[in-house]
């Protein structure tokens, strides 16, 4: 067949041809020769559905792209990792489509792809400056690793080179982009370009194979030519647009694309227990385990609302889409909430230790022989009144907790007058009730307008529901005021 030239095409058949293209997962040439091919009657190739590019299907909604418009990302952050390999050229053009689509994208480049690309390209194009170094210390202290990997809904790789992919199948963290896979608990999407022999390897498939069980989404590689002359195979990146649509499908799957009832609502969620300390190596503590306070958070995010989740120690996961600041002590909990405000909700889920010892040893305590010691114990500050009685950035809805073990509701009604909430979400902590680090939980929700009592439901169903009624309070503007 006698060479295309793409170029001499009109704008808006181009732009219908790159997007069919990148559907099919081939070149734009080759989509116009299959175009061209079916059109002679040769093929029924034009009829055929769009290949499946996205491996595992399973991980992701069969909503991929499937037209000329733009799918949503609106307001979702996204990692953009670009690798050293000559396909980064074209992560160029992703960061555009990421955009297109609504996402924040920030950029980290490898050492590798800066031979590529320059980092000056990638940050113009994302509008923020793109990061490049674990151990910078204008950006560790501004935004900092943890923060880049935990502040985000998801991570892409792209280009994806055997290198990287052995690393992520190894948990190294030698450099910041491998630092922050690490220490992501976002989706990871990859697209792997590489030559076709690597590809192939038993290793990379191996590295491959652990990713996918590592729950990491692969879109590509496609089959086609290689920037190397006269090679050609399985190896080149998935097109922009194709990463752009498998993005899309995984952050749908994950948050919804629609506003949710939350849509720019600003919650804090605080979580599990605080420990105490008493020495360097003793502590007082309680037996929460978080799971409320974080399905709550995971509730609100899902409903589209900025959530950040202000945790003590615990051994539940972060909730995907919230930005979690982890805190041991009571005091440590107060200034991070005073440090989150203005929010409009504060759900102070905590089971904050309501003592802490006068004075912590600084050394370990030993026993002297004479007699066991005495500990002297100070009040803490209670967190929730603080917030609920503040005269400046007091959120337009604050709702507590009430841990009793018994006469629950008239104690949670003399708590929620106490200490200035609006809502009192109530339960009974007694042993028997397994409550306490349970999966359940049977909830009273206790506001202006009375007493409702939920039936024995699990902890993301009391979450879920909660959230449906703070997202009808500010639909209705009503029930979030005691004052
Ligand atoms: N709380 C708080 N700061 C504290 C103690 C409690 O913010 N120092 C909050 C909890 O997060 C919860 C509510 O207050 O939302 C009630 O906590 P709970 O442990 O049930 O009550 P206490 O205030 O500790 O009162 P008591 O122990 O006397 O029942």
């Amino acid at each position: 067949m006698a060479s295309l030239t793409i170029r001499k095409l009109d704008d808006d058949l181009k732009q219908q041809l790159r997007l069919r293209a990148a559907r099919n997962g081939r070149s734009m040439e080759d989509e116009a020769r299959q175009l061209l091919k079916s059109a002679a009657g040769e093929s029924s190739e034009m009829a055929a559905p769009a290949r499946p590019t996205a491996p595992p299907p399973s991980a992701l909604p069969a909503t991929a792209e499937r037209t000329a418009t733009v799918p949503s990302a609106n307001g979702r952050r996204i990692v953009l990792i670009i690798g050293g390999g000559i396909a980064a050229y074209k992560s160029l053009d992703l960061i555009r489509r990421l955009r297109e689509r609504g996402a924040k994208v920030r950029v980290i480049m490898t050492q590798a792809a800066q031979q590529f690309v320059t980092p000056l390209a990638a940050s113009a194009l994302a509008g923020e400056a793109a990061f490049t170094d674990l151990f910078d210390p204008a950006s560790e202290f501004d935004v900092g690793h943890i923060r880049l990997a935990r502040d985000t809904d998801l991570v892409i790789v792209a280009p994806a080179t055997a290198d990287l992919m052995a690393k992520m199948a190894h948990g190294l963290a030698g450099d910041l982009a491998t630092a922050v896979l690490l220490a992501t608990n976002a989706p990871v999407l990859i697209a792997p370009a590489m030559n076709p022999a690597m590809w192939r390897h038993k290793a990379t498939q191996r590295n491959l194979a652990r990713l996918a069980a590592d729950g990491v989404v692969t879109v590509g590689p496609n089959a086609g030519e290689m920037a190397e002359s006269g090679e050609s195979g399985t190896g080149r990146m998935a097109e922009p647009l194709e990463i752009a649509a498998a993005a899309t499908a995984l952050l749908g799957s994950v948050l919804p694309a629609t506003p949710g009832p939350l849509a720019g609502k600003r919650v804090l969620v605080t979580s599990g227990p605080t420990h105490e300390p008493i020495d360097p190596v003793r502590y007082i503590a309680n037996r929460s385990s978080g799971k409320q306070g974080h399905a709550i958070a995971e509730a609100a995010a899902k409903a589209g609302a900025d959530v950040i989740l202000i945790s003590g120690p615990v051994n539940v996961p972060d909730p995907p889409g919230v930005t979690v600041i982890k805190i041991e002590s009571a005091r440590d909990m107060l200034a991070a909430v005073q440090a989150a405000l203005p929010v409009d909700v504060a759900v102070l889920a905590a089971a904050v230790a309501d003592w802490r010892v006068a004075h912590e040893g600084a050394q370990k305590m030993k026993k002297t022989g004479k007699g066991t010691p005495e500990l002297t114990l100070v009040e803490n500050p209670d967190i929730l009144a603080t917030i609920a009685k503040s005269k400046t950035n007091r959120p337009a809805l604050v709702i507590g907790f009430a841990a009793e073990t018994e006469t629950v509701i008239e104690h949670a009604k003399a708590k929620l007058a106490r200490k200035g909430c609006d809502w009192i979400v109530a339960n009974d902590v007694s042993p028997q009730t397994g409550i306490m680090g349970g999966d359940r939980n049977t909830v009273h929700l206790i506001t202006q307008d009375g007493v409702e009592s939920w039936p024995p439901l699990s902890k993301t169903d009391v979450a879920a529901q909660l959230v449906a009624r703070i997202g009808k309070a500010f639909s209705s503007e009503v029930g979030t005021g005691s004052r």
